[in-house]
């Protein structure tokens, strides 16, 4: 534990390199509107994470305002809560600099996602991808945050986060001057699986179409993927401990729990011994029912670029006053005449 005395602070981002969808609206997007209540919050648009990998540039603009508006469709209040992109906050960058010299090679080294991401052939990745973790721990830690809300897949860059912020205080002997940021991972839609295989996470860049459900998809679209969608032909059990083994049957059961508010326990008491031939029409039903109407206000947000940079401005602007003066006091810290 930690004795840190600072405000309580939620940070969150997502990168701008694809459509957001079902995994990222119930992983992640659906608790910050929750969480804008409860704490001081800062929702970003991380695009200089998305460089890591080749982005088109023009793409990379449309998708940092579709990013932003994912959060307002959602129910993020601007009022309430910042919603910026990083690179508009040059505090970011500051940070992940000092950062880069606290963490350690070996902590790097046992990253899974640059493992995943850099593929085969890791001496052609970018240095980026390589200190992309490091980049995230200061996206947190320039706010001094101490809970960030997150799928399952960010644990492991969390842990190194955590690790950064404790070496930075003890090496510099700044005692709970950085908090040790929580995830906030658990919850129904930690981790949404693939349509067409309940063994790989949902994610925009899954090959098939037929795998991932966008938040714009209209309802028909996303009406037919849940249909499609990859299942075994047994009923559905009557408890969950019948769905062990049926990873397909499992993520669906998740998903309508997910979005109905209901223990996979409730769902099967409802549907335990059906087919999917019910089963899916219903939870198709349910989808549209929810994130039809978010699609829609994404549509009609996009449709206002001005007004989606007039959001992002405010927002980089009430957070550079945090993070400025965050990475003053580290600055004097470190020993840099400020
Ligand atoms: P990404 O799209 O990878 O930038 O992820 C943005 C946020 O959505 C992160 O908090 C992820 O953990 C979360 N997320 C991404 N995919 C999923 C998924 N399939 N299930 C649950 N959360 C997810
Ligand atoms: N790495 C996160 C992802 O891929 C995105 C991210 C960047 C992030 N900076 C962050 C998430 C800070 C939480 C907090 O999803």
């Amino acid at each position: 534990m930690t004795g840190y005395q600072g405000p309580q602070r939620v940070l969150s981002g997502i990168q701008p390199s694809g459509g957001m969808h079902l995994g990222n609206y119930l992983g992640a997007i659906r608790k910050f509107v929750e969480l804008q209540h409860k704490y001081d919050c800062f929702y970003c648009v991380v695009d200089m994470h998305a460089i890591t990998v080749w982005q088109d540039p023009a793409k990379l603009r449309e998708q940092t305002f579709h990013i932003a508006a994912s959060y307002l469709a959602a129910g993020v209040d601007p009022k309430i809560a910042a919603i910026f992109h990083q690179s508009a906050v040059r505090a970011h960058a500051e940070l992940a600099w000092i950062f880069n010299c606290v963490a350690r090679l070996g902590w790097l080294d046992r990253m899974t996602q640059f493992k995943d991401k850099a593929g085969k052939d890791k001496q052609r990745a970018s240095v980026g991808l390589y200190t992309y973790p490091v980049l995230q721990a200061a996206d947190i830690l320039v706010y001094k945050a101490t809970h960030v809300p997150v799928g399952e897949d960010q644990k492991q860059h969390l842990e190194l986060s955590r690790d950064i912020a404790g070496k930075f205080n003890h090496d510099f002997k700044a005692d709970d001057f950085f908090p040790l940021p929580e995830p906030l991972i658990k919850g129904p839609g930690a981790r949404i699986m693939s349509l067409r295989d309940g063994s790989s996470k949902m994610s925009k860049s899954d090959g098939s179409e037929n795998a991932c459900i966008f938040l714009k998809d209209d309802a028909d679209t996303m009406t037919r993927k849940i249909k499609k969608a990859k299942t075994d032909p047994e009923p559905l059990p009557s408890e969950p401990k019948g769905l062990e083994g049926r990873p397909e049957a499992e993520n669906l059961v998740g998903i309508y729990g997910a979005l109905s508010g209901k223990s996979d326990a409730e769902v099967l008491a409802e549907y335990g011994g059906q087919g999917f031939g019910v089963f899916k029409p219903a939870l198709a039903e349910l989808v549209v029912e929810k994130i039809a109407p978010i699609g829609a206000e994404l549509n009609r947000l996009e449709a206002d670029p001005a007004y989606l940079k007039s959001v992002l401005d405010a927002g980089a602007e009430r957070a550079s006053v945090i993070a400025d003066k965050v990475v003053r006091e580290v600055k004097e810290i470190v020993g840099f005449v400020v």
